[in-house]
């Protein structure tokens, strides 16, 4: 049994999905369901015995405290965060609360429980956070990829919030021995990817005829990975990390945003052409800078591909494919994610930046 937080979300729900296609070990999934959690990422699992989900936040020690004593698995896979950076320019107190304060109770609720456990399932339990490339903030033009070494520099209400729970998880390890390890991987996409974040906004903004917002001139730099490929490092570096240490994961994908963009409206006018038989890049439109924003992220992937063989199996022109044609298969779950909530979200965030979508 492992115990998954955040497995309702974008990341946590491809790995729920996938580990249950590869593994018979039940999954505990515990998910607050912020307006990022969604049971409808799981719906394929429904009645499926190996998958037990919890309504709950990883802040909640009483609750914890009593699924761990109840369903004592043999790991914990950390997701639940909050994740996107604008929205932490609008509202920070989520992102301290979760990724802070969360991430301290989560802690220390599986280290009340790992100290009873007996020595054989002490020795062999594992805590794995999975964190972000931002907390090394943001990288000069010609400057070498992040590497572990990396100093931590944080930007954003979010990056911060998240290096903070990294330095919590460290010295959880340093100071009372809990067996945890870390992942700090790029910019993810793929299904269930909510349509708040650049690679979904577009193609669903692109499908409804709206504007296609590209913040200040789109020359940053992300670094993509497919995020079946992320799970699988996950699942890699819980069978295999070294305790206490931290693993970069990326792909070596490294793009400008304007690209992605153009890389989007390409797939669409081939796979969903415009009825007017126009390009979807007429309906891209220049917006105002998102505040700090971090102008280059690059993975050095070394370490978890020499010490746990690690690789990915997409390339950026498979997975942004494989994307760009889940989305036009699955517009019933992009209809459902679009509540009144999302589109509240939509209105703020792009009538301030101007581009009223
Ligand atoms: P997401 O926002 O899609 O999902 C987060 C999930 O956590 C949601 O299901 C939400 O309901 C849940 N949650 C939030 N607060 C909670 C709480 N207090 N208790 C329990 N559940 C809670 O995020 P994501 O993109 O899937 O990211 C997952 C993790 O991976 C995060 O820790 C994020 O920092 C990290 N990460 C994301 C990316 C990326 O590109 N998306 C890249 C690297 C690392
Ligand atoms: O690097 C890993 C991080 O990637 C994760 O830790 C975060 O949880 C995840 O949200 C993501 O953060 P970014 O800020 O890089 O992702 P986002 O999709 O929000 O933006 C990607 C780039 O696109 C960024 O440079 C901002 C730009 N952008 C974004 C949006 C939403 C636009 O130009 N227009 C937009 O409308």
């Amino acid at each position: 049994m492992i115990l998954v937080t955040g497995g309702a979300g974008f990341i946590g729900a491809n790995f729920v999905l996938d580990w249950l296609a590869h593994h018979d070990e039940p999954v505990v999934n515990l998910d607050k369901l912020t307006y990022a959690g969604n049971l409808h990422n799981l719906v394929s699992l429904r009645g499926d015995a190996r998958h037990i989900f919890v309504q709950g936040d990883i802040g909640d020690a009483a609750l914890v405290g009593q699924l761990l004593a109840q369903h004592r698995p043999r790991a914990v896979v950390n997701f639940a965060a909050e994740s996107h950076v604008d929205r932490s320019i609008h509202g920070p107190e989520d992102f301290i609360q979760t990724n802070v304060v969360g991430t301290f109770r989560l802690l220390e609720s599986v280290r009340g429980y790992w100290v009873g456990l007996d020595d054989a399932a002490r020795a062999a339990f594992r805590l794995l956070h999975v964190s972000t490339d931002e907390v090394y903030g943001s990288l000069e033009a010609a400057a070498p990829a992040f590497t572990e070494q990396h100093r931590y520099e944080p930007n954003s209400p979010y990056s911060a919030s998240k290096a903070a729970s990294d330095h919590l998880v460290r010295a959880w390890h340093h100071t009372f021995g809990l067996p945890v390890l870390t992942t700090n991987c790029s910019n993810n996409y793929g299904p269930y990817h909510f349509p708040e974040k650049l690679i979904p906004l577009m193609i669903v903004n692109a499908l409804a005829g709206k504007p296609l917002p590209v913040y200040g001139d789109g020359q940053q730099i992300r670094d993509w990975l497919y995020v079946r490929d992320h799970c699988s490092a996950i699942c890699r570096v819980l069978e295999a990390g070294q305790l206490g240490e931290t693993y970069n994961v990326g792909g070596w994908n490294e793009k400008p945003n304007i690209e992605i963009v153009h890389t989007i409206c390409m797939l669409l006018d081939e796979l969903c052409p415009r009825s007017d038989g126009q390009s979807y890049r007429a309906q891209i439109t220049y917006v105002k800078d998102r505040p700090g924003h971090d102008r280059r992220y690059a993975i050095d992937a070394r370490k978890i591909e020499r010490e746990l063989g690690w690789k990915p199996a997409e390339t950026f022109e498979t997975g942004i494919r494989k994307t760009v044609r889940w989305y036009l298969d699955n517009a019933d779950w992009v209809a459902q994610v679009q509540t009144g909530a999302y589109r509240q979200w939509v209105q703020t965030q792009y009538a301030e930046a101007g581009a009223a979508a």
